[in-house]
């Protein structure tokens, strides 16, 4: 999505100017080619050398350099921009944009730009609270600038409260949000990921290899895209991505009364989890102690929850995932049919780069027409994109 995008990266004084190095970094990381502005006092907590060497453009800083405008002429470069990103935006910067001042580089150039503003503020909770900062910043909404909440905690200046800056991933991904297409606005997506845990007593549970890594991308992706996405997830390792609305769950069972509660309201449902077949007959009270040689551990169906929706589906559109190690198509097939989905992603997961916790999948799309299609090896967030394609297709 930022693959060679032109990019301005405007930074104002604050302690959280070291976060927008990191923010660069990922930037560059995903192909962007970024410029940075920074204010006079945001040179004081970081130097422009940092930036420079991160992003392998020459940093601006003053409007009234020659030599900076003989190399680069910064209306030029705010014309070009596909993207304006200020982080972190102090009150201070707010405040003058708002007011259509224009009296340093960094002011300037947003002025002169004609892409989408990304604002993530940064600032004391008390100045966060301010009705003008408040007021400000609903008008500069109001305008179509993109301002991001700040997040709560303790800040830097010792106080507890909203102000601090969002962390570079969630600035990132609001990034990529904002150069997304909305081709899926007023769409309504269920998308459950990762593994299901069944208890066996206080201190154990039965689970499996599941990262969560690929229905959180299909999450992500949908998000970006407009739709309003809910994630049902078991335990993973994985930020919460941005903007969706997360459910957090254990067990089959959980995930299935998670799931039933949304369903009727949900367009889309994509069932990426690895759902625990079998869940404990009996699961013990207290921590079960070591004493026969061999155990046997007596195990129930869990309820097959695509299965369920299938059987009521009305105008839904649902989607599979199945996860093979040997006659992947038969299988996955079966499973369509039996579910009664309008497609079913099929992978072997014992394949090399594809499967549990890898960041890559090479997966075939069966739709319940019968048709077949083969994906290269791709990465789980190429994936998401593909697949939604085809969903959006289907509707
Ligand atoms: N699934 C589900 N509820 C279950 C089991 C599976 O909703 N109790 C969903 C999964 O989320 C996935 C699809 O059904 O989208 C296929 O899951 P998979 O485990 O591959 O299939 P099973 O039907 O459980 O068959 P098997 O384990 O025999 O391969």
């Amino acid at each position: 999505m930022l693959q060679g995008k032109r990019i301005i990266l405007g930074v104002s004084g604050g302690i959280a100017v070291y976060k927008a190095v990191e923010l660069l970094r990922l930037l560059t990381k995903a192909g962007a080619n970024v410029d940075v502005v920074m204010s006079k006092n945001a040179c004081e907590f970081v130097t422009p050398l940092t930036f420079q060497s991160l992003s392998g453009n020459p940093v601006h800083t003053d409007l009234f350099s020659l030599h900076q405008e003989q190399e680069i002429d910064h209306i030029s470069l705010a014309d070009r921009a596909d993207l304006f990103i200020l982080a972190p935006a102090t009150a201070n910067l707010v405040g003058k944009i708002v007011q259509g001042l224009a009296d340093d580089l960094l002011t300037t150039s947003v002025m002169a730009t004609k892409a989408p503003v990304l604002i993530a503020p940064a600032m004391n909770c008390n100045m966060y609270e301010n009705p003008i900062y408040q007021r400000n910043q609903k008008d500069l909404q109001a305008l179509g600038y993109h301002v991001l909440e700040p997040t709560t905690g303790s800040l830097a200046c010792g106080w507890e409260g909203a102000g601090k800056l969002p962390a570079p991933e969630v600035i990132f991904a609001a990034a990529q949000a904002v150069l997304t297409p909305k081709d899926l606005l007023g769409c309504k997506v269920m998308v459950t990921a990762g593994p299901t845990r069944e208890e066996i007593d206080p201190v154990r549970y039965i689970t499996n290899y599941s990262s969560g890594k690929m229905g959180y991308a299909i999450a992500t992706a949908a998000q970006q895209r407009g739709a309003e996405v809910t994630l049902i997830a078991g335990a993973t390792n994985l930020p919460v991505p941005f903007g969706v609305n997360y459910v957090p769950v254990s067990s089959a069972a959980q995930m299935r009364a998670a799931v039933l509660e949304g369903y009727e309201a949900t367009d889309i449902v994509i069932k990426a989890a690895a759902v625990a077949d079998y869940r404990l007959a009996q699961r013990a009270e207290q921590k079960l102690k070591k004493s026969a040689e061999q155990m046997t551990l007596e195990l129930e169906k869990n309820p097959d929850i695509l299965a369920e929706l299938g059987q009521t589906k009305n105008k839904q559109i649902l989607v599979g995932f199945a996860a093979e190690t040997e006659n992947l198509l038969a299988n996955a097939g079966d499973k369509l049919k039996r579910k009664n989905l309008d497609l079913i992603v099929a992978n072997d997961v014992t394949a090399p780069g594809a499967g549990f916790d890898v960041d890559t999948n090479i997966v075939r799309f069966l739709h319940a027409d019968g048709q077949v299609e083969e994906l290269e090896q791709m990465t789980k967030a190429q994936v998401a994109e593909q697949l939604l394609d085809r969903v959006k297709e289907l509707r």
